[in-house]
This record gives C-alpha cells, sequence and structure tokens, in this order.
C-alpha cells in the first residue's frame, strides 16, 4: 500500500518546510469542519498531510478541537500514519523542558469531548491496551534524534481537560499514578486513530514542569510559548526525515494498528 504521513502539529508547528506540492484542501466530513484545511503535498517521494490540531492562528481551544472530523479528514485523504506533536508539562524530574517525549500510554481525564466514531447504528469496541504504533513510534524517535533532540522513549501521558492548568493537589495525585507528561490535547486523538485504523505515534514536547516542582513556580503560557519558539525549529527538521525512515511504501502493521476493526464490531450486519 502506498504510505502517506500525516501530520497534526500542536503549538508551534504550523507548516512543513520543503513540501512539494503544497496545497492547502478543505475535507468535509460527516463529524463537522476540522480544525483547518490540510496541507498536502509530497516530501521525499512520499505523500505527506499536515493538519494544525488548533487552526491556523491557535483558534480552537483543547475542549473545542473536532477530533473526530481532524482524524476523519486525514483518513480519506488516504492516510496511514499520524504523527501528533503535542505540548505537554513534565511530571518528572529527568524531563526537562525542551526534551522531546515518545509516548506509549495515556490516562484519559478528559470528558466534554466526542470519543468514538462508533455508538449509534453500529457499536465497536477497538483493542486499546497498547494505545499507540510501535514502528512508527519508533521512527519517529529516530528522526527526532537525528534533528538533534533529546528523546525519551516510553512515557505515560494525562489528557486532562483544562483548558485551566492543574491544581498542585491534581499534580501531585498524577505524579503519585506514575504519569510522566502532563497535556490537554492527546484524548481522545489517539482513541480515535485507533477506531479509524490508522497507525498513530505521539511526539510530546515539553514545554514546563507543570506545578508539582519546588523549584519552579507555576505553569503559565509565557513559558510554555517561550519553549515552544525554542523547539519549533527541531520539529519542523525532525518532520521532514520521517518519510526517509517510513518509505512510500507500507507493509502491515506488526502490531495491527490498521486491522484494529476486525474484531471489534459489535452490531450484526444488517439483513
Ligand atoms: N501543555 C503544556 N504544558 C501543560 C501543562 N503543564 N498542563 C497541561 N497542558 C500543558
Amino acid at each position: 500500500m502506498d504510505s502517506m504521513i500525516g501530520i497534526i502539529g500542536g503549538s508551534g508547528l504550523y507548516q512543513i518546510d520543503g513540501l512539494e506540492g503544497a496545497s492547502w484542501v478543505k475535507v468535509s466530513t460527516p463529524w463537522g469542519k476540522p480544525s483547518d484545511e490540510v496541507l498536502v503535498g509530497r516530501l521525499g517521494g512520499v505523500a505527506m498531510a499536515f493538519l494544525p490540531r488548533h487552526g491556523r492562528g491557535h483558534v480552537h481551544a483543547p475542549s473545542s478541537v473536532n477530533h473526530r472530523a481532524n482524524i476523519d479528514a486525514l483518513k480519506r485523504l488516504g492516510c496511514t500514519d499520524v504523527v501528533a506533536l503535542s505540548a505537554v508539562g513534565s511530571l518528572r524530574e529527568d524531563y526537562v523542558p525542551g526534551d522531546f517525549v515518545v509516548v506509549d500510554q495515556y490516562i484519559d481525564r478528559t470528558f466534554a469531548r466526542e470519543k468514538s466514531f462508533f455508538g449509534s447504528g453500529c457499536v465497536a469496541h477497538v483493542g486499546f491496551s497498547h494505545p499507540t504504533c510501535a514502528r512508527l513510534s519508533g521512527h519517529v524517535a529516530t528522526a527526532a534524534r537525528a534533528a538533534g533532540a533529546r528523546v525519551h522513549e516510553g512515557a505515560t501521558y494525562v489528557a486532562m481537560e483544562g483548558p485551566q492548568f492543574s491544581t498542585l493537589a491534581e499534580s501531585r495525585l498524577y505524579r503519585q499514578w506514575g504519569a510522566d507528561l502532563i497535556g490537554m490535547t492527546g484524548m481522545p486523538e489517539a482513541k480515535l486513530a485507533r477506531e479509524a485504523e490508522l497507525c498513530y505515534a505521539c511526539l510530546a514536547m515539553v514545554t514546563d514542569f507543570d506545578c508539582w516542582h519546588p523549584s519552579h513556580g507555576a505553569v503559565d503560557v509565557a513559558q510554555v510559548l517561550a519553549t515552544m519558539g525554542r523547539n519549533a525549529g527541531l520539529a519542523r527538521d525532525l518532520v521532514t526525515r520521517l518519510p526517509a525512515l517510513l518509505g512510500p511504501t507500507r507493509a502491515l502493521c506488526p502490531q495491527g494498528c490498521d486491522r484494529a476493526l476486525d474484531h471489534a464490531i459489535m452490531t450484526a450486519p444488517a439483513m
């Protein structure tokens, strides 16, 4: 199968450098409007699609991002793999602002978002014990290291509703749960990507220590934006390295992300 790499850009990533034949495409979905038009083109002989999660100009708050429309739009365009970039706070001493972290687990604390493509008419329960694609995540880690980033692999991301940052008690609680990172956008994006049978990886960019760290003050947007600004070049660089690593064709996903619905649908076929 021909591969197409979808990039969901978080805060600070609003374009892909060097995309050939690039054009912004409007995609209609049954789930409403995606966050923005999708920038499609080719890089190194591989099709790419870029969608800014918050829209150009950062106009959608975390709770109003239409994740179903975003994932559906990338699927409709033919994406096989989706790499999501997300700004996060660190819940660990050794993950410092400026580090990049490949996420492999989530704790979903969001509550005001549509989380499934299934529910009325067709019911499905996809497996989600391993929520990200290990093959794609490995390539993302390689690309980020090659771009010069300090990269950690394997981390648990707490997805919170926001838009306010956490209280100190919440931040301490998440650390006790064993979570490593906190952000507002990782869910339900990852769940929907699995339902859409897409290989999905999340590269989190640490922008702050949230509020638990005794030597750092409470997190604020200025701090988040300053770190994002310093990381933006690295993020753009690593994205341009992905096509060479993934190649123009995709073998079946060893983990079965691309066949997630094979044994997931409960509803009987229509007579
Ligand atoms: N995004 C970036 N930093 C964050 C934090 N500390 N909490 C939630 N989302 C974030």
